[in-house]
C-alpha cells in the first residue's frame, strides 16, 4: 500500500534526503516548505535521485495566514502521518531571538498537528536532537538520560516533545516519536543532494568542507582544552543517509502501533569523534588541506557527547552503519561538484 507522508522542511538538508529515502520506498509525498533555508532546486534533484509523487506547496508552517491553505492542502493528500523537519536550528541565534524561536518552532508544530488531525492522520515523528541533553549526562547518552538544554534551540525542541507527548495521552490515537539527532553529516553519495547552509556554516563539517573547497580559508578549533582524548570536541557525526533510514523505520514502526504512543528516540552510531581526527579524516577523504587554527571554547558547548543507539536497533531494527570515511567522501564528493550549493 502506498503510504502518503506530509514532509515538512522536506527541500532542506535532512529533508532532501529524507525525502530520496521515502521515494524509493514507493511513498508518495507532500513537502510542505517555505524556502527560507532551502532551494527549490533540491526538489528537482530529489527527484532525479527517486522518481516518484511529490509535490511541493511553498508555505510557512509558522505564518498564521497560511495556515488555512496548509490544511486544506493536507487534507486533501490523505497522509498516512507526517515527518516534521521544518524549523529554525541555530544555536547562535537562538540565544539572540528566543521569542522569535519559540514562536516560529512551537507555532509550526501546532498548525502541523492541526492540520493531521482535520486530515484524521495522527502519525507524527519529529526532528528533535541531542541538543536536549545539555551536558549533564555520562556517555553513551540513553534516551533516559537527564534532558537540560543549554539553549533557546535545544529548549523549542524538548518542548515540542512534551507537546506532543501530552498530545498522545489526551488522545491514544496520536502515535509520535521523537528521533533525537545527534550530528548529521555527510550527503547522498551522488553528490546531487547535501548540506547547503546560507551565510558562514555554524556546523564543523560544512566549514571543513568549504575549507576544503577554498571558498573558506582556515577554520577556527574552538577550544583544545576540553577533557578529552586530544583536548578538541568529541561528538557523534551519523551519515545524513543512515538518519534518513532511520525516518523510514520510525514510520513503519508506528504503522504497526494500534494504541497511542510517545517515544524518544536517538539516533546516532554510538561512537564519538573529536574535532581533529574530522579535520584527518576530512583531509584523507578530499586529498585537501585543511589550515586550521586553535580559536578559545565556543559557548554553550559540550566536551563530550555520543549516543547509546541501542533502542532504536531495538525497536526499529535500525543501526546506522556508515563509517566515518564514507560520511567525509560523501559530503567532500557534494562540496566539490557543488562549491556554492544549490545555487551552482
Ligand atoms: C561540532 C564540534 C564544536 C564549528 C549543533 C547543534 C545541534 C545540531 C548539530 C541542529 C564541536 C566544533 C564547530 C567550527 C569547531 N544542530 N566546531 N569549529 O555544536 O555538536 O551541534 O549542530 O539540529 O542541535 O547543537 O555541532 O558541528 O557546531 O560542532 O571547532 O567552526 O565541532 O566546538 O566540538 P554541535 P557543530
Amino acid at each position: 500500500m502506498t503510504k502518503r507522508i506530509v514532509v515538512t522542511g522536506g527541500a532542506g538538508y535532512i529533508g532532501s534526503h529524507v525525502c530520496v529515502e521515502l521515494l524509493s520506498r514507493g511513498a508518495a509525498l507532500l513537502v510542505i516548505d517555505n524556502l527560507a533555508n532551502s532551494h527549490p532546486e533540491a526538489i528537482n534533484r530529489i527527484s532525479e535521485l527517486a522518481p516518484g509523487d511529490i509535490r511541493l506547496i511553498e508555505r510557512d508552517l509558522a505564518n498564521p495566514a497560511h495556515k488555512d491553505d496548509i490544511v486544506s492542502a493536507v487534507r486533501e493528500f490523505h497522509p498516512d502521518g507526517a515527518i516534521h523537519l521544518a524549523g529554525l536550528k541555530a544555536v547562535g541565534e537562538s540565544v539572540a531571538e528566543p521569542a522569535m524561536y519559540y514562536r516560529i518552532n512551537l507555532g509550526a508544530t501546532l498548525t502541523l498537528v492541526e492540520a493531521l488531525e482535520a486530515a484524521n492522520a495522527r502519525s507524527l515523528v519529529f526532528s528533535s536532537s541531542a541538543t536536549v541533553y545539555g551536558d549533564e549526562n555520562a556517555n553513551p547518552v540513553s534516551e533516559t538520560g537527564r534532558t537540560a538544554p543549554a539553549n533557546p534551540y535545544g529548549r523549542t525542541k524538548l518542548f515540542i516533545e512534551e507537546m506532543l507527548k501530552d498530545i498522545a495521552r489526551a488522545d491514544s490515537r496520536w502515535r509520535t516519536v521523537n528521533l533525537r539527532y545527534f550530528n548529521p553529516v555527510g550527503a547522498h553519495p551522488s553528490g546531487r543532494i547535501g548540506e547547503d547552509p546560507n551565510g558562514i556554516p555554524n556546523n564543523l563539517f560544512p566549514f571543513i568542507a568549504q575549507v576544503a573547497v577554498c571558498k573558506r580559508k582556515t577554520l577556527s578549533v574552538f577550544g583544545d582544552d576540553y577533557p578529552t582524548r586530544d583536548g578538541t570536541g568529541v561528538r557523534d557525526y551519523i551519515h545524513v543517509c543512515d538518519l534518513a533510514r532511520g525516518h523510514a523505520a520510525a514510520l513503519d514502526y508506528l504503522d504497526k502501533q494500534t494504541t497511542g504512543c510517545a517515544l524518544d528516540v536517538n539516533l546516532g552510531t554510538g561512537t564519538g569523534y573529536s574535532v581533529l581526527e574530522a579535520i584527518a579524516a576530512f583531509k584523507r577523504a578530499s586529498n585537501r588541506d585543511i589550515p586550521f587554527s586553535i580559536a578559545p571554547r565556543r559557548e554553550g558547548d559540550v566536551a563530550e557527547i555520543y549516543a547509546d543507539a541501542d533502542r532504536a536497533k531495538k525497536l526499529f531494527d535500525w543501526r546506522a552503519d556508515k563509517s566515518l570515511e564514507a560520511m567525509c567522501a560523501d559530503h567532500w564528493r557534494w562540496q566539490s561538484q557543488n562549491p556554492d550549493g544549490y545555487k551552482s
